[in-house]
Order: structure tokens, then C-alpha cells, then sequence
């Protein structure tokens, strides 16, 4: 193998479609992927690619600074892709503490882990991924710019923040070789059904009602997840030292048009009566603290670097729609807990 990339999270929703991504399109470099497979990791979400050669899942915990230190000795990593984290707003707000300990300290972890073990940093990378809700809330117009200041509301934007912080801290004091990229909303395959579109998917399929916060007039810059594993590929590969990308799909919808056409979308696939998923639509009580509207200028990854999103809108919607539907066994297992079973059967003695 030429050489090896650590990625962290990569049974989780995006690192499954970066962890697919790389071990398909380079065949010689080891991609090891370390998960702790929390509620949100899931292996099944790998399955076709676990028996290839250049790939290597080991179940741990970023916030163990030991095992860290044992891993790098272990694999000599030559990169890392960090994605391991509590990703989910609702949590964040029930139960900040897990999202300082694996997002802050687990994040500080491996940047101490690559530190004390990359002797020199040359060839090197520590590629941090975020989030575009470290800025706070836009009002009707603008775009979040690398240059928007944090101002980050929730728990979960406020410890992706201070993670954010601390990479270019290293970058800053110890030189090491950083990159990082700020997100909007991704969907697609494989996202845990306690965000929007697949709880809401989920919900439609078995006739449940469809909570939507507030007026429902809340706004998203929505991504497609393959072209989100693509930007993360190129700014890995490309990006300058020590810069910030920030990318998005250019693809805005109010939560609740969205929701109006996923329901449209549902009553075609499910053969239902025009309208009668929308009747589903129950507005209850908005979250806390709930930001406004999220919106990418992602000219800079554009320009720079060549990247283009490629799924927009009702085609994505669909894509979305058709995927779960047609995955109805992976969602059973997820909301039932079953897969967590599989890892048990598939790794217990290895
Ligand atoms: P996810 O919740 O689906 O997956 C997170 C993964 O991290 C899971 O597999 C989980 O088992 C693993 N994990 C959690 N705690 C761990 C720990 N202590 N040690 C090791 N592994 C651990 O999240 P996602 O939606 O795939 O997001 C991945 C990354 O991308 C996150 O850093 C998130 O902040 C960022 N991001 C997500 C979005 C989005 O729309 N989902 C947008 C922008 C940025
Ligand atoms: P979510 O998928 O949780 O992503 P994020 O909070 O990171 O943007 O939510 C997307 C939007 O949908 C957000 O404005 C909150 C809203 N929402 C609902 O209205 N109802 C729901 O049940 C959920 C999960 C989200």
C-alpha cells in the first residue's frame, strides 16, 4: 500500500459515502476507519466494501487518548480525515455533555494523537470536517462565507466550533499540516432517521404524523451526500494548508416546501391519493433556539478547486425517497436496533 488514511465516523451517514468513495477509487492505499458505532454507526452501511483489502474497521473511541496513541503506532498513519462525532441538534439540546466529550475532547485527542506521533510533518494532513452551522443564523438574504464569523447557537454548533477552533490553534502553534471544511444540510442513503427527511420518509411509509417545528419556515441549504464524499475527497487531496472550504448544494428550501414536495414525491412512489401524505403535516412546538436560515457561498471550493455539485432539488428528493423505500430492511434494523446484533455476529471473535 502507498499509504494510509485514518478516517474517523466512517459507519456513520457522510464517512460510509467517504469511506466507499476512497476504498473504491484508490486501490493502494489502506483506508482504516475507526468508529465507536454509537446509535448512529452502523456497519451494515458497509457491507459491500468490509471484505476488500485496503480496508480495515476498528471499533474504538476518539475520546480514549491511549487507544489513540496505540492506533498510530499501530497503522503510521500518513493522513486523517476526522468525522467521528454527535451530529444531531434535538440531542445536543437533551444532553449537551456527550457532544463536549466526543466533538471537543475527542477531536483534541487526535489532534495530540497526530502531533506526538508524525515525528516530522511533511506529507502529512488533518482534515477536520464541520459544519456551516458554527455561523450562527443568516436573516432572508446573505450566504455564509469563509469569512462569516462563528457564532455558533446550539450545543452541537457550539462544540463543532470549538473543534474547529482548536485544528487551526495547531495549525498556528505547532504548524501542523490542517484542513478544514464548514457543511450545509447533507441527505441521501444511509442517514440515521432522526433527521428530517428519512424520520420524515419513515413516518409517511407507515401512515405517522409528520412533526414539523414552528411555522415550519425555517431554511436549508440541502446537499446531496455523494457530492459532499466527492468535496472532501478533492479538498483532502488539494486543499491549501491551514484554509477553510466551505461547500454547499445551492439548493435552499423552506422546511416546510420541502416537506410539501417530499409528500408529493411519497404519494407517487406509495401509490396513494394526491395529497393524502400532506395530511400527515402536524405543526408542534419549535426547538429551542432554533436557527433561522442556513445558506452556502461555496465559490471558493468552486473556483479553486473544480468542484461542482451535480444532484439539485426534486431529483434528489426522490432519489432520497426511492433509496429508503427500497431499503425498507436497513431502516427496520436501525429504528429496532438489530444491526448492532450484526456487529456482535461479524466481529466478536475477531
Ligand atoms: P453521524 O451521526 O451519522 O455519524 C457519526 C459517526 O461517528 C457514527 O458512525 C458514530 O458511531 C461515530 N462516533 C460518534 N462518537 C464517536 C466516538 N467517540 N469515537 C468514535 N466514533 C464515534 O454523523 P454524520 O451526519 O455522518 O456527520 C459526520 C460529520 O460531518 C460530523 O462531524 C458532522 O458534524 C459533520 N457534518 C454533518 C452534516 C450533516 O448534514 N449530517 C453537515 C455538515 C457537517
Ligand atoms: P435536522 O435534520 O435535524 O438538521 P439541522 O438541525 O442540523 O439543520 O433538521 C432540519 C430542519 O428540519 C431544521 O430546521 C429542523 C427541522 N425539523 C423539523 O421541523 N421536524 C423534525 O422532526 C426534525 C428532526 C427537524
Amino acid at each position: 500500500m502507498n499509504n494510509t488514511i485514518l478516517i474517523t465516523g466512517g459507519a456513520g451517514f457522510i464517512g460510509s459515502h467517504l469511506v466507499r468513495l476512497m476504498v473504491n477509487k484508490y486501490p493502494d492505499t489502506h483506508i482504516v476507519n475507526l468508529d465507536l458505532l454509537t446509535y448512529a454507526g452502523n456497519l451494515a452501511n458497509l457491507s459491500d466494501i468490509e471484505d476488500r483489502p485496503n480496508y480495515t474497521f476498528v471499533r474504538g473511541d476518539i475520546v480514549d487518548s491511549d487507544f489513540l496513541d496505540g492506533l498510530f503506532k499501530q497503522y503510521k498513519f500518513d493522513g486523517v480525515i476526522h468525522l467521528a462525532a454527535e451530529s444531531h441538534v434535538d440531542r445536543s439540546i437533551e444532553d449537551p455533555i456527550a457532544f463536549i466529550k466526543t466533538n471537543i475532547i475527542g477531536t483534541m485527542n487526535l489532534l495530540l494523537a497526530a502531533r506526538n506521533n508524525w515525528s516530522d510533518f511533511s506529507g502529512k494532513r488533518f482534515y477536520h470536517v464541520s459544519t456551516d452551522e458554527v455561523y450562527g443564523t443568516l436573516g432572508e438574504t446573505g450566504l455564509f462565507t469563509e469569512e462569516t464569523s462563528y457564532d455558533p447557537r446550539s450545543p452541537y454548533s457550539a462544540s463543532k466550533a470549538s473543534s474547529d477552533h482548536l485544528v487551526r490553534a495547531f495549525y498556528h502553534t505547532y504548524d501542523m499540516p490542517v484542513v478544514i471544511s464548514n457543511c450545509s444540510n447533507n441527505y441521501g442513503p444511509y442517514q440515521f432517521p432522526e433527521k428530517l427527511l428519512p424520520l420524515f420518509i419513515n413516518n409517511i411509509k407507515n401512515n405517522k404524523a409528520l412533526p414539523v417545528y414552528g411555522d415550519g419556515k425555517y431554511t436549508r441549504d440541502w446537499l446531496w451526500v455523494g457530492d459532499h464524499a466527492t468535496a472532501i475527497d478533492l479538498i483532502y487531496h488539494k486543499g491549501r494548508l491551514g484554509e477553510t472550504y466551505n461547500i454547499g448544494g445551492n439548493n435552499e428550501w423552506k422546511n416546510i416546501d420541502l416537506i410539501q414536495n417530499l409528500c408529493k414525491v411519497m404519494d407517487e412512489l406509495l401509490d396513494r391519493e394526491p395529497g393524502s401524505s400532506a395530511e400527515l403535516i402536524t405543526y408542534v412546538k419549535d426547538r429551542a433556539g432554533h436557527d433561522r436560515r442556513y445558506a452556502i457561498d461555496a465559490s471558493k471550493l468552486m473556483n479553486e478547486l473544480g468542484w461542482e455539485p451535480t444532484v439539485f432539488a426534486e431529483e434528489g428528493l426522490k432519489k432520497t425517497a426511492e433509496w429508503y423505500l427500497a431499503n425498507e430492511e436497513w431502516m427496520e434494523n436501525v429504528t429496532s436496533g438489530a444491526y448492532k446484533e450484526y456487529y456482535e455476529a461479524m466481529y466478536a471473535d475477531r
